[in-house]
């Protein structure tokens, strides 16, 4: 059988790189894309396509994706994975950027799954597996924008399933827990931004460092992003995808108590693992 072709988004960092290592070494044809390029020379190396893409950038989107096409004639697998986290108090943090956060983690994935499926329609094939994050099920503290746009990325799927089903397309959702990537690091840079100052600095301050510690290369708690990689594999090879790959460090179980405990008493485990202070 013909190996697959697979576009992956957010291929320059954490989770995106390790997956687009793992996907070659199965044999996948990998069109690894983000904006920094500089940082993707080790996958070129491995005999990666590694190209340039904003997500947030009709023109980008399109050229990433008929380059690809014009390549290899198909894309069986799009990897819907570049975001990041827009943290910081939702009475503090600018619209502007609220409204980045859902271009790129939201509308950027809509994007490009509107530009791989007409070609997917017209074969009846192919799989889209969309980043979410256990983010996309349950709240973090001082989290509001990036809950909104992982929220919606559950809800798109959802109903995308539903409508590509018929078409032979296949949707899979990938739940990460807390994975050791820059991802951390980038969402408490964002938090100290916008609310180390104001009313909310006590629980800034607590947040960051909690978002700050995942990131670290022995962070307790977390996993690495090879195990997510390793789902995005399994979504990627499936004939018939799970719906859901509840994935990582604390996913299963936060996903479970968060069904299972009253919302108030969930909050106060969320509190306690924040170690937010009263204010
Ligand atoms: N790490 C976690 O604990 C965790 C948990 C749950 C879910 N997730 C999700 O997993 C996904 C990958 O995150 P990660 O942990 O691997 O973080 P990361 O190491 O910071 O990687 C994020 C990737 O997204 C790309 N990206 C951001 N904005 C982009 C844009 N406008 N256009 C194209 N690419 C863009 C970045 O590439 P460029 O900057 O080069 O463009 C980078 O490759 C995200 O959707 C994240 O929300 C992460």
């Amino acid at each position: 059988m013909a190996s697959k072709v697979v576009l992956l988004t957010g291929g320059s960092s954490g989770i995106g790189a390790a997956a687009a290592t793992a996907l070659a070494k199965k044999d996948f044809i990998v069109y690894a894309a983000a904006r920094r390029t500089d940082l993707m020379a080790p996958l070129k190396a491995a005999g990666i396509n590694v190209i340039p893409l904003d997500v947030t950038d009709d023109a980008s989107a399109a050229a990433a994706v008929n380059s690809i096409m014009a390549a290899e004639g198909r894309i069986d697998v799009l990897v819907n994975n570049a975001g990041y986290g827009s943290y910081g108090a939702l009475e503090e943090v600018p619209l502007a950027q609220g409204r980045a956060q859902l271009e790129v983690n939201v509308i950027g994935l809509a994007r490009l799954t509107q530009l791989v499926l007409p070609g997917m329609r017209a074969r009846r094939s192919g799989t889209i597996i969309n980043i979410s994050s256990m983010g996309g099920r349950l709240a973090t503290p001082l989290g509001s924008w990036y809950h909104a746009s992982k929220y919606a990325v559950e809800g798109i799927s959802d109903a995308l399933r539903l409508e590509l089903e018929p078409l032979g397309i296949h949707v899979a959702l990938i739940e990460p827990g807390s994975i050791r990537t820059d991802w951390g690091t980038i969402a408490a840079e964002n938090l100290r931004a916008a609310s180390s100052a104001g009313p909310y600095a006590r629980q800034a301050a607590a947040v960051a460092a909690r978002l700050e510690d995942s990131s670290k290369p022995d962070a307790a708690m977390t996993s690495p992003a090879s195990v997510i990689a390793d789902a995005i594999v399994r979504a990627a090879s499936a004939t018939r995808p799970k719906t859901r790959y509840q994935v990582g460090f604390g996913a299963r179980p936060m996903i479970l108590l968060s069904h299972l405990l009253p919302d108030r008493i969930f909050d106060e485990l969320m509190r306690w693992t924040f170690r937010l202070p009263r204010v």
